[in-house]
């Protein structure tokens, strides 16, 4: 196979994530390497971690970003904040709600479950009504669950928790730089996300934050953290004053997001999480005009992340794989017990625009048809572009 043969293609992304990236995110890739512990690179750090707290809306001293995908946040949370035996509150409504109480079955903690409908958020009474019944340290959950498409609302379960002095573990992945995030005002004590969603980079580091009654809490721990690599408390050390070596950090993933998390303080983040939300709209009035159906409620819509059911009888991998040979266009299949019954059009970063809505449309609007489906494009295009008007 020639080298030519293996060279990335040029996507338009809006699947899950990753998503496209700024140009000038690009440039700061190419930034030239240097050392984890160089004066210069520990400014970086040292920066990401003030912008992650203007991004988490928190003054949590500990917030920076964990090596690794948007997982090793969650691992990086569950590990520090869950020892053997701790009740732990598991919400589950998809598929990533799932990997939670996976990695927290893993902590042999005594987990209770809930477990809600796919496409639909968890209804805060079974919440109040497990804190009722069991003891519980942690409630963990997914605020954007990438699965559904669902927005869990935070108020009634942030409000449970303080009346009965339970933490929040909370999942920001598909939420943290596009849809508002209130870490201190919910009182979440530990919260993880990833690089390459609403945030805007390439995957590669998951941006955490820990409340100080979280840290408090790993201090007095009766058993050492289960991952070395995950460890807070040694990752603290780097982050921190002392800036004893840990690991070693990639400079060009870190300046990368450097880069990312300036473009949103200069968007602005309620500028940022606005284009989000006109632009979930808009895709959803374009997609609604032409005939399809969106899989959640209006009201429990994520804008980052949009669930289109598959019409009966078309095939949904020979539509993605349309997309992606015809228009160089990647969008996600269904998850879980949704696959094969839900596209998943991801608005993200630098992917949440106006043209790529009016790309998506036309080129979903071509796919259909390859299998008899009339889609009524031009009323799509003429409902999203008045959509983007308001
Ligand atoms: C809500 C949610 N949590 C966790 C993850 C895991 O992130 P990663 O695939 O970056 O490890 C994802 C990935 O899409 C996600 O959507």
């Amino acid at each position: 196979m020639s080298a030519h043969q293996l060279e990335a293609p040029s996507r338009t992304l809006m699947g899950p994530g990753p998503l496209c990236i700024h140009p000038r995110v690009y440039r700061a890739l190419t930034s030239p390497v240097i050392g984890h512990l160089d004066p210069a690179y520990l400014k970086v750090l040292d920066r990401i971690g003030e912008l992650l707290k203007m991004v988490f809306r928190t003054a949590n001293r500990l917030t920076n970003a964990t090596p690794g995908s948007g997982s090793s946040g969650m691992e990086a949370c569950v590990a520090n904040l869950i020892e053997p035996g701790d009740p732990v509150l598991v919400c589950v409504s998809g598929y990533f709600g799932d990997r939670i109480r996976q990695m927290v079955e893993r902590q042999e903690a005594r987990v209770s479950l809930i477990e809600g409908e796919w496409g639909k958020p968890i209804d805060p009474e079974l919440v109040r009504r497990s804190l009722k019944n069991t003891r519980c340290k942690v409630i963990a959950l997914v605020h954007a669950e990438t699965s559904t498409g669902v927005l869990q609302p935070m108020e009634e379960i942030a409000r449970l928790a303080k009346e009965h002095g339970a933490m929040i573990l909370l999942d920001t992945v598909t939420s943290l730089g596009g849809v508002d995030v209130k870490i201190d005002e919910w009182g979440v004590d530990a919260a993880y996300s990833c690089s390459q969603k609403c945030i805007g980079s390439p995957s590669g580091l998951s941006p955490v934050t820990f409340s100080d009654r979280a840290l408090e809490g790993v201090s007095r721990r009766k058993h050492p953290v289960r991952s070395w690599y995950l460890d807070i408390s040694l990752l603290d050390k780097y982050w921190g004053p002392s800036r004893v070596y840990h690991h070693t950090s990639s400079s060009t993933l870190n300046y990368a997001l450097l880069e990312a998390l300036q473009i949103i303080e200069e968007e602005g983040l309620d500028t940022r999480i606005k284009r989000h939300t006109r632009n979930h709209k808009a895709l959803v009035a374009g997609v609604e005009a032409m005939g399809l159906e969106m899989l959640v409620a209006p009201a429990h819509r994520l804008p980052s992340l949009n669930t289109v059911k598959v019409p009966q009888g078309i095939d949904d991998a020979k539509v993605r794989s349309y997309l992606l040979d015809a228009f160089n266009l990647e969008i996600g299949a269904g998850l879980g017990v949704l696959k094969g019954k839900v596209w998943r059009v991801g608005l993200m970063g630098y992917s949440s625009s106006a043209e790529n809505i009016i790309f998506f449309l036309s080129a979903m609007g071509q796919a259909l048809a390859q299998q008899g489906y009339k889609a009524d494009i031009s009323a799509g295009l003429s409902a999203a572009m008045s959509a983007l008007k308001q």
